[in-house]
């Protein structure tokens, strides 16, 4: 298939154009849009574009005649929607980047859009093609922990994921981004409405922004690390530990790829690193941004069948992760997903006391784990096959219609949320 990508940043460049290369066989990119010049000029180089299909804007690739059969639209948050619906006008399928759009809306205005246009549209949501969630997905459905009752289930941001993307980095200002629970966790109302097959009646939520603020800043510290910080030496946050020192994240660690390819996108250096601490958002106090998203929420959510979920997402764990419990009429089963394969775990518990808790070989399920546990490049494949007709679209595909629900799920928690509390019930929500 002939594929055009708008927005060559951490998805676009990093993860859709890169999987051309991995199918080659499927994939070719004949059009690369983005409004910096350096970014087209690599890709162009890196894919072999030709200048006449490089543009400066998705909406000036878009003025152009139809340049390929599917267009990946991979910019900002609140971008996506006039674009898809230009891009849906000259008969590209797509593939979209999550969220549709912060506004409801808008949401509403793609799925209208979509319904007349006769192309598909997949969006984003990376973990339902993972190895471990299609695993978890299958032994529920096979009823081995029998009805599930309730789920209780947490995303674990990681402190300095929550440092870096959603305090100092692009997801930190709703009024420019999305909220917090839309971002970052539409993702998971997706997951657990697709594995337990529920439809969400009803939400409540609260939380808030508890660290990340002027007010909490310690003594002595200045607007920007390098600029004379006297709190540096006691400060996690600090953006040196962060992006050199830091086991994850730490270029003297031996990380090169996220997020220091967001800092330095044709390539990080320690020399590099540092130049960009010293100038952009990424070496600002991360007491003084101009952040307004949460840090911590609670979501419950009250489903069509009388049974219930309850979401917890927090900033302040060591790590990244994402854990889950599905209490079921016969047994819980438990699944964790980290950032390797190896430390992902799955367990059944029945209930029946000779029954020995049953572990999953997570690392057993596939070859390939990068990208989103596997996930990135299992959609990129079956977006493909999808819109060459070579596979029926599977149960599980994200179509816009299916993506639709956790949006509508998101954006009524963050109403509830900023509204004291108060349920809001999600078919009158979304109409
Ligand atoms: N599916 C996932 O798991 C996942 C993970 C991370 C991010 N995302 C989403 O993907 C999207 C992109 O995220 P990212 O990390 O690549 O961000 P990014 O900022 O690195 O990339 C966005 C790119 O869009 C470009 N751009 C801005 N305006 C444009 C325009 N008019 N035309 C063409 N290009 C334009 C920017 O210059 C930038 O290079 C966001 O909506 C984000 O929420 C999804």
């Amino acid at each position: 298939m002939k594929v055009a990508i708008a927005g060559l940043g951490g998805r676009g460049r990093d993860v859709y154009a890169k999987s051309a290369l991995l199918h080659a066989d499927k994939m070719e990119i004949v059009a690369v849009a983005d409004i910096d010049p350096k970014k087209v000029a690599l890709a162009a180089e890196e894919y072999h574009v030709p200048k006449e299909a490089c543009f400066l804007s998705a909406e000036e690739m878009l003025k152009e005649e139809k340049l390929a059969d599917a267009m990946i639209i991979a910019t900002q948050d609140r971008q996506h929607v006039d674009q898809a619906i230009m891009a849906l006008e000259k008969g590209y399928h797509l593939l979209l980047e999550k969220p549709i759009s912060p506004d409801l809306n808008e949401c509403r205005k793609l799925a209208e859009a979509a319904r007349h246009s006769g192309c598909k549209i997949v969006v984003c949501h990376v973990l339902r093609y993972t190895p471990i969630y299609q695993k978890v997905k299958e032994l529920l459905d096979s009823g081995v922990i029998g009805d599930v009752v309730s789920v209780m289930a947490a995303e674990n941001v990681g402190w300095y994921h929550q440092a870096h993307s959603f305090v100092r980095g692009n997801w930190a200002n709703s009024d420019e981004t999305s909220p917090m629970i839309l971002q970052k966790c539409c993702h998971d109302m997706d997951l657990y409405l697709w594995l337990t097959g529920k439809t969400c009646e009803s939400i409540t939520s609260f939380g808030d922004t508890y660290l990340f603020k002027e007010e909490k800043a310690p003594k002595g510290c200045a607007k920007r690390c390098f600029d004379g910080c006297k709190a540096r030496e006691d400060c996690p946050f600090d953006a040196e530990k962060i992006y050199l020192d830091n086991k994850v994240f730490g270029y003297r660690k031996g990380n090169r790829i996220w997020p220091l390819d967001v800092l330095v996108p044709s390539g990080p250096t320690e020399e590099k690193i540092l130049d960009v601490l010293k100038e952009s958002r990424y070496g600002q106090c991360v007491y003084h941004c101009d952040n307004n998203v949460v840090d911590h929420q609670v979501v419950n959510l009250n489903m069509t069948d009388g049974t219930t979920m309850s979401f917890t997402m927090c900033g302040f764990t060591p790590e990244i992760s994402r854990y889950a419990r599905f209490m079921g009429t016969r047994g819980e089963l438990r699944v964790e997903m980290k950032q390797t394969a190896e430390d992902c775990e799955i367990s059944i518990h029945r209930f029946e006391s000779d029954l020995p808790v049953e572990n999953i070989d997570v690392a057993s399920l596939a070859e390939d784990f990068t990208g989103h546990g596997g996930g990135d490049d299992r959609m990129v494949v079956e977006f493909l096959e999808l819109i060459s007709g070579e596979k029926e679209e599977s149960s599980y595909v994200t179509s816009l219609e299916r993506s639709l629900e956790s949006h509508y799920c998101a954006l009524a928690a963050e109403y509830s949320r900023t509204h004291g509390g108060r349920p809001v019930k999600i078919d009158e929500f979304a109409k």
